[in-house]
């Protein structure tokens, strides 16, 4: 068998957020979200894939009475950008009517994935609903609308992997934010 070669070294890979910047940052989130719900009903909603690792540091880092669920969405691709076009593949387990629901995203880019979810979410009697995202890439951004409560990094028009976000699957186990140098590269 070969021995595996390291992804966290990948010459291949700019870091542009340390392990350590993001833990950091995750928790000043966290210690505000949990000043902000003191007397909340709070569910906290991740978007699969992206948001998984994300999510799972931010949960732990907000001291409250909590529960979670999950919600996978595709929104349709025209070439690389997304279109508003969103697809329902699972939706929450439990309703939402009368919660404070957070939203976590991995990513906000052109908007359309998160403005769409916001409208079907908004129509099921939460009590409140706002968005948490570990990044914010704003130069894209077509919605404008959709608003950050809680947001990571803003960061550059990159594509930027690792911390849950990927390329073609591959990447979300990094524990930084890098920068693909050559996407041709395997
Ligand atoms: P939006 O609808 O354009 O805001 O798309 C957001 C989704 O596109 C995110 O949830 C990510 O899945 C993906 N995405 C956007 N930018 C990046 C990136 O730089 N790296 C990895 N995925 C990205
Ligand atoms: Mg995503």
């Amino acid at each position: 068998m070969q021995l595996a070669a390291s992804e966290f070294t990948n010459p291949n890979l700019e870091v542009l957020l340390t392990e350590e910047q993001i833990q950091g940052r995750v928790k000043e989130l966290g210690a505000q979200i949990t000043a902000e719900y003191a007397n909340g009903d709070v569910v906290v909603v991740g978007i699969l894939k992206g948001s998984c690792v994300f999510m799972a540091d931010l949960m732990r880092a907000v001291d409250l009475r909590m529960t979670i669920d999950f919600m996978a969405v595709s929104s349709y691709k025209d070439g690389t950008e997304s279109s508003g076009d969103v697809e329902i593949l699972k939706d929450l387990s439990n309703p939402i009517r009368g919660k404070d629901v957070i939203v976590v995203e991995d990513i906000i880019d052109t908007g359309h994935t998160l403005a769409r979810l916001l409208e079907i979410l908004g129509t099921r009697g939460a009590n409140s609903i706002k968005l948490a995202a570990f990044l914010d890439k704003p130069e894209p951004r077509v919605r404008k609308e959709v608003k950050i409560d809680y947001c990571g990094f803003v960061i550059p028009n990159h594509f930027v992997v690792g911390y849950g976000l990927d390329a073609a699957g591959r990447y979300r186990n990094l524990p930084f934010i890098a920068r693909v140098k050559d996407p041709s590269v395997a």
